[in-house]
């Protein structure tokens, strides 16, 4: 069956949704058995979570479901929905600048998800909420999974499907959800070597200049496509981007400093966070600072969103249980070291 592609921003570039075969093949599964527990979903920042969200979003359309999409803390939202107040609410609440504070809009999708059961009597819908525990506080997540959850357990009027997802990036969420059985918490990774390359020469057919070779740039985004896109817009300067990600992750002196010789080890092997035995405060530092990714799940593929990451890549920096989020995180923290 061919699906349509949803249309994405990266960059400056308008772009349609490539690969992620397994990803795609998913949703249609959850499309057809209903998500029992709300799915939340983690992975590195950029490794293209909203990307699959869109994408789910015109698959579920496509299998008649009403679909709420919302972005409540970059106030965006998508609606496929023959009822027109659903449609409304949303443009009013995130017009609505100063009243509608990312809580309210997280709050609102749970209540027009229980409207469009109860009034509206729609038998299959579908809710997408992307990085939610970011907008509404990791405090309040746990009580939003359960109303989620709520939604699909004791629903005001009978339905046939339900589909609720749920994105973040956000490194403790995972922990504070799974504490619980409310949720079905599956891990996403950067994209597979094969769909990677059809972004990027998707990319570089659209670039006049010269572009590094798709080996040099694998190797420094380890897949992630939102390394891809800073790398393009830094005109592909590397000194740039890893500058960038420095100040952005707080990889500062003081930072590195302090944890020298744990950074060192865990830059030549990420595993290092998990067997050796440093402080609980250095390890929450690199989870808080999104740098890493701790406690990998197996790569049974069933475990994850499309295809797992490698068993175990130095080279990109993916251990067996701990993996830097892409090379150019790593390679952030390494020069920080160097200049010391
Ligand atoms: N499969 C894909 N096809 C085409 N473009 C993609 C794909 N996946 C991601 N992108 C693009 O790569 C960039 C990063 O992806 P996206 O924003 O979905 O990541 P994310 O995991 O949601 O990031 P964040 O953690 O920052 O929310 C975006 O510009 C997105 O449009
Ligand atoms: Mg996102």
């Amino acid at each position: 069956m061919s699906v349509t592609r949803a249309k994405l921003r990266f960059a400056d570039l308008e772009v349609e949704f490539v690969d992620r075969d397994r990803g795609i093949k998913q949703v249609y599964e959850f499309a057809e058995r209903g998500t029992w527990h709300p799915v939340v979903v983690f992975g590195p920042e950029g490794c293209g979570k909203s990307a699959w969200l869109r994408q789910a979003a015109e698959i579920l359309k496509e299998m008649e479901f009403d679909v709420i999409y919302i972005d409540p803390l970059r106030k965006e939202f998508a609606t496929h929905t023959s009822i027109e107040e659903v449609v409304s609410r949303f443009s009013e609440a995130i017009a609505n600048a100063t009243g509608f504070t990312p809580l309210k809009l997280a709050d609102l999708v749970v209540y027009l998800a229980n409207q469009l059961l109860k009034k509206w009597k729609r038998k299959r819908i579908a809710l997408l909420v992307d990085e939610v525990f970011q907008a509404i506080g990791l405090d309040r997540a746990e009580a939003y999974v359960k109303a989620l959850l709520n939604t699909i357990e004791y629903p005001p009027e009978p339905y046939e499907k339900i589909v609720i997802i749920a994105a973040t990036s956000e490194g403790f969420s995972r922990w504070r959800i799974g504490r619980h059985r409310w949720a079905w918490i599956m891990p996403m990774w950067n994209m597979s070597k094969k769909g990677f390359e059809e972004l990027y020469n998707r990319i570089s057919k659209r670039v006049s200049s010269p572009i590094p070779d798709l080996d040099t740039v694998w190797k420094l985004t380890g897949g992630n496509p939102d390394m891809l896109a800073l790398l393009y817009r830094a005109k592909w300067n590397i000194d740039k981007v890893v500058e960038v990600i420095a100040k952005s992750k707080g990889i500062t002196k003081d930072f590195v400093k302090k944890w020298h010789q744990h950074l060192a080890e865990v830059v030549e092997d990420p595993d290092a966070l998990m067997e050796k035995d440093f402080s609980k405060q250095f390890r929450n530092e690199l989870i808080e600072k999104n740098l890493v990714v701790y406690d990998l799940y197996s790569r049974d593929p069933e475990l994850w969103v499309d295809e797992p990451p490698p068993e175990k890549d130095p080279e990109l920096g993916v251990g067996k249980y701990v993996a830097w989020q892409t090379p150019l995180h790593r390679e952030a923290v390494k020069r920080v070291i160097k200049e010391l």
